[in-house]
């Protein structure tokens, strides 16, 4: 299977993110990260459901919503009604399992996601309601910061306990990806990176989406 990259758009020029969305496809993107951030659960602010919406018809590629919200189950039938394919919500918030079993209902697909310090053992009673994990590899609230090697030790951890529950789902790793550090990150077991300054601060989206990809072949 081949690492799928998913360019989060927070990195790209906000005033310009139709342009920038229908950019990272024609590049070779294989999903859209969709960075939501309430400026609570993490402190910074970006983008909402009527943006989501307005990108919609810019792209056929599945929309990736994480949804840094202190209350996501709040917001998850709009993120749904606005065209988002994938949401992923903190196991940092209280009572997420009701959230996930939201987002399946709502025929979606249900992402947990896991923030530096936070044990793995947090995420065991929730993944039988799972499709993904997403093993966050900096502190969420902003692109451009350098992944933390202890992070991405949790990335085995958790495919070992998914395997012992008989889940096979996939593990996506966010935060600080470059195409330096992409082989540890599939080394470690990601099937997904999401990369925000790696692409768009890259003067050629579709290289940077490549040279991403590219290491996968040796590792
Ligand atoms: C951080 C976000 C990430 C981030 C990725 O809060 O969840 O998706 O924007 O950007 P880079 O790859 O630049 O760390
Ligand atoms: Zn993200």
């Amino acid at each position: 299977m081949s690492l799928k990259v998913a360019p989060s758009v927070i990195a790209g020029d906000q005033a310009e993110l139709g342009r920038e969305v229908r950019a990272i496809d024609a590049a070779g993107a294989d999903l859209i990260h969709l960075d939501v951030m309430d400026g609570h659960f993490v402190p910074n602010l970006t983008l909402g459901p009527g943006i989501v919406k307005d990108l919609r018809p810019h792209t056929h590629l599945p929309f990736d919503c994480h949804l840094m919200l202190a209350d996501p189950g709040r917001y998850v039938e709009t993120f749904a009604r606005a065209g988002a394919d994938r949401m992923a919500v903190h196991v940092e918030i209280p009572g997420i399992g009701d959230v996930l079993r939201a987002i399946r209902a709502l025929g979606k697909m249900a992402g947990l996601v896991i923030n530096p310090g936070t044990p793995v053992a947090a995420m065991e009673p929730h993944l039988g309601d799972i499709d993904f994990a997403l093993v966050m590899t900096v502190h969420p609230g902003f692109y451009g910061q350098t992944l933390i090697p202890e992070a991405l030790d949790k990335v085995p951890l958790l495919r070992q306990t998914l395997r012992a529950l008989g889940r096979d789902v996939p593990i996506q790793v966010d935060g600080g990806v470059t195409v330096d550090n992409v082989i540890q990150v599939v080394r470690a077991g990601a099937d997904e990176v999401v990369a925000g300054a790696a692409v768009f601060k890259a003067p050629d989206y579709r290289v940077a989406i490549q040279a991403l990809r590219d290491p996968v072949a040796g590792a």
